[in-house]
């Protein structure tokens, strides 16, 4: 089989793909064979090292210092191909969907994850594709909004940044939640913002729009507290999706107003997101799709940070 490897820090050259065997899958283990994978905001991070200001010292101690020690690819979709000893509740060819997380190994025509881990049957009403593309930016969106800023129904939201991974999580599940949704996203993507129950949209390139808004999810960060602060209502919630090491300590001095920090990717949240499908309250964006031959290529794409939707690699 084929898996990808970061050969260095550095440019999507960097990522190669390998051959490997096919892995065994140990007690308690299921062999997947990976169907869809997507190369995620994340994936092009570890494998650039380019963080937000002040987390790069943080982020090599925890992947590597001279290179990212981890695997490429965090999350996947995929049938079961072999059951482990001592398996139960999987079945071979069962189509599932889950999360190798930050050490990786998703980026792979196959892997092994334990069957208690974060792995999930596949809804019928998902294709690969869009198992894949299903947990990065719901998770995030889901949790920052539900969970951390306290998103109520006939709230007013702005999603700063609303066409990409996190953003078109972010409006169709604060649309579900109730709330009254304006976007920031360029020109292009405004077709996609309103489809996705923005009721006004602007480009950011022209500034934000108007005022107040009870919280405001600011995507790449590009807001911050400052320009942020005098839109807010003087209840209103700033959250950070993209935050440097002065924001993510300014926000504890303003815990309730003012938020920032990671996301949770456990199952608790795994199937709280695909309860949030079923009812109708998220589908995932399918964005660029390619081969996964080309996936330099699509690294190269997901450090734009321009993409529609979701990014994948296809396995065949
Ligand atoms: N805190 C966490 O736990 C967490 C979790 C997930 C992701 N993240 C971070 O969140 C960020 C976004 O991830 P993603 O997967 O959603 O990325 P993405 O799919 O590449 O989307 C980026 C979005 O930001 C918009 N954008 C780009 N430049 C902008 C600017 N200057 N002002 C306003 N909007 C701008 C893009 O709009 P156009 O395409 O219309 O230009 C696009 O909608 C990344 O920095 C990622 O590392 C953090």
């Amino acid at each position: 089989m084929q898996i990808a490897r970061y050969t260095a820090y550095g440019g999507p050259e960097t990522v190669a793909l390998e051959d490997a065997p096919i892995p065994t899958p140990g007690q308690g283990e299921l062999l997947i064979r990976v169907r869809a994978a997507p190369v995620t905001a994340g994936d092009a991070r570890m494998r650039s090292g380019r963080v937000p200001r002040g987390l790069s010292l943080m982020v090599r101690l925890a992947i590597g210092w001279s290179r990212p020690r981890v695997a490429p690819g965090w999350a996947f979709a995929g049938e079961v191909a072999a059951l482990g000893p001592g398996v139960t509740g999987f079945t071979q060819g069962q189509r599932v969907f889950g999360l190798k997380g930050f050490k990786g190994g998703a980026h792979a025509e196959y892997l092994t994850i334990p069957a208690t881990g974060p792995v999930l049957s596949l809804p019928d009403t998902l294709s690969f594709e869009q198992g894949a593309a299903f947990f990065f930016g719901g998770l995030t969106a889901a949790e920052f909004l539900i969970d951390r800023a306290r998103l109520a129904p006939g709230e007013r939201l702005l999603v700063a940044g609303a066409t990409g991974s996190v953003g078109s999580a972010a409006v169709q599940i604060a649309r579900h939640v109730g709330a009254e949704v304006a976007a920031t996203a360029s020109p292009a993507n405004h077709p996609l913002a309103r489809q996705l129950g923005a009721t006004e949209v602007t480009d950011y390139r022209s500034g934000p729009p108007q005022g107040p808004f009870d919280v405001i999810l600011d995507v790449m960060g590009s807001l911050g507290w400052s320009r942020a602060q005098p839109l807010l209502t003087p209840q209103g919630r700033l959250v950070l999706i993209t935050a440097d090491l002065s924001e993510m300590l300014a926000s504890a001095l303003r815990r309730r107003r003012f938020i920032t920090g990671t996301n949770k990717d456990d199952l608790p949240s795994m199937r709280r997101l695909v309860d949030l499908h079923r009812a109708g309250g998220y589908t995932p964006v399918i964005g660029p799709t390619l081969p996964f031959a080309q996936l330099a290529q699509a690294h190269r794409i997901a450090e734009s940070f321009h993409k529609p939707g979701n990014l994948i690699v296809t396995m065949g």
